[in-house]
């Protein structure tokens, strides 16, 4: 194996990165390609990088001992991004962006709500919106995947979450997301504090997006609240929740948890999946291993939450699509004190940067990284990368509360369509990244949906590859 001695393994030494324009440093190449330059960083200079940003010095960590100091060894000294902070203009003090006790507290709070026998609940939920899903695409009907995963995604975290229908408001919240989204790019410009005061046309189009968000989220608690009789949702977890001291959250706590897991919850599995999609469409043997392991172990019937353990081919997949495109692609961290790692001292506030998309694509642990392949997700395979290799959900004490969720939801939305429907390639143009908050495609992929039954008759529409693949 090619990451088998301790000398691969280890770290490459520190070094100094591009520094860019004097005060900006590298902001402008990190704002126009951000995968790519910090892609360039890693293979280029090494596992520490330091170079400038935003007028800061910023740190790039490349190795998962590193990643694992940071994210878990010595979480007390790190509070998240600056740019994660501003968040708190959208998700107020949420899990999300909440720190320090406060965030222990409301975490605590919020834990139960993922517990196993929740989870099972939301099995249920999720295979029958899917279903709905399946039911609604027609043969040979071009789609939008990634609109058509949100509209999926949004409707089952409404649902399973706070046992609301929320299918009617999937449009009109995703756009609101599209501007909040738009927002974030622009604070990543130099000065931006400064510009968030003035009533630019992003500022305002935020606000507006804020409202609209707002708006769904309080009609949900109050329509939640209006109703009789207890419902095993998280909503009505979070209301009844009480910490140490016997206190409830407030009206406003509530509402930044709601909207945290409302986001959280949706775009990101939306987009694992949208990639899931791409992916197999270019490799069709594996999206016939896939169908194999489906129809042998569900034999035509709807999946149920049982079944999961059994679909580890399902899984091996989802897991190869979010090496390649992990919907979180970067995650961010500032010291609250200078610290010292590999003989480099950080100083106190500076941006630290680590990269699941980099990582994820280190030839170190992954051996011809750019290939799509599921087969490395053989438990034996897996246990022999260090454990921070691979980190789509983060880790420490921010790990992700919904990736049981998010796992259990891809598996079973993976499996129910695919039991009628392969999605194909319209055009063999490649798609690119937009790196946002998570990891958008550059453009629509558009799909064809087929059912099941033909496909085996036609050919896919994605060029010459994919006709010796099969
Ligand atoms: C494929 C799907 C998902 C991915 C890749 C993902 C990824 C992540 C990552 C990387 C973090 C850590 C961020 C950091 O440390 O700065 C995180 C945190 C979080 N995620 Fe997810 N997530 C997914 C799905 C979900 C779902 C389904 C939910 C809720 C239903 C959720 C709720 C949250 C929350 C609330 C946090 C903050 C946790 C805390 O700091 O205590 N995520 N997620």
């Amino acid at each position: 194996m090619a990451f088998s001695t301790a000398e691969q393994l280890g770290p490459k030494p520190p070094a100094v990165g591009p520094r860019g324009l004097p005060f900006v440093g590298a902001s402008l190449q990190f704002r126009r390609d951000p995968t790519g330059f910090l892609l360039h960083l890693a293979r280029v200079c090494g596992d520490l990088v330091e170079f400038r940003l935003m007028g800061c010095p910023a740190f790039f960590f490349g190795h998962p001992d590193y990643v694992r100091e940071i994210l878990v060894t010595r979480q007390a000294n790190f509070t998240k991004s600056r740019i994660l902070q501003r968040a708190r203009l959208l998700l107020g003090e949420g899990l999300l962006t909440n720190e320090g006790e406060s965030h222990l507290r409301q975490r605590r709070l919020v834990q139960p709500a993922f517990y196993h026998q929740r989870l099972q609940s939301y099995a249920e939920i999720i295979t029958t919106y899917t279903l709905r899903a399946r039911e609604r695409f027609e043969p040979q009907t071009e789609l939008d995947i990634l609109d058509e995963m949100m509209r999926l995604t949004l409707s089952i975290v409404a649902k399973a979450l706070f046992s609301t229908d929320a299918e009617g408001d999937a449009s009109a919240v995703s756009q609101a997301l599209d501007h909040v989204e738009d927002r974030f790019r622009f604070l990543l410009l130099p000065f931006s504090d400064l510009l968030t005061w003035l009533p630019l046309p992003p500022t305002r189009r935020f606000e507006r997006a804020k409202a609209v968000l707002d708006r769904t989220v309080y009609r949900i608690i109050r329509e939640r609240r209006a109703a009789s009789g207890a419902s095993a949702d998280l909503l009505s977890a979070l209301l009844a929740a009480r910490d140490e001291e016997g206190s409830a959250m407030t009206d406003e706590q509530v509402r930044d948890e709601v909207l945290t897991l409302f986001l959280a919850g949706h775009e990101t599995t939306a987009i694992g999946l949208t990639w899931t999609w791409y992916l197999l469409a270019q490799n069709p043997h594996c999206e016939q291993r896939l169908h194999d392991e489906i129809d042998g172990v569900l034999h035509g019937r709807a999946p149920r939450f049982d079944d999961i353990p059994s679909l580890r081919y399902t899984e091996m997949v989802l897991a190869e699509s979010m090496r390649l495109y992990p919907p979180v692609w970067t995650i961010g961290r500032m010291p609250k004190e200078a610290f010292e790692l590999a003989g480099v001292t950080i100083p106190q506030g500076a941006i630290c940067l680590m990269s699941q998309f980099v990582m994820h694509r280190d030839p170190r642990f992954y051996p011809d990284p750019e290939r799509f392949d599921p087969e490395r997700w053989h438990p034996d395979i897996r246990e022999s990368r260090p454990k921070f290799a691979y980190f789509p959900f983060g880790g420490g004490a921010r790990l992700c509360i919904g990736e049981r969720f998010a796992w259990m939801e891809m598996i079973l939305v993976l499996a129910t369509l695919c039991q009628k429907w392969r999605f194909l390639l319209v055009d063999d143009q490649p798609v690119g990244l937009k790196p946002l908050i998570t990891l958008h495609p550059d453009r629509s992929i558009q799909m064809l949906a087929e059912p099941r039954e033909r496909s085996t008759e036609n050919e896919t529409m994605t060029g010459e590859g994919d006709r010796e693949d099969r």
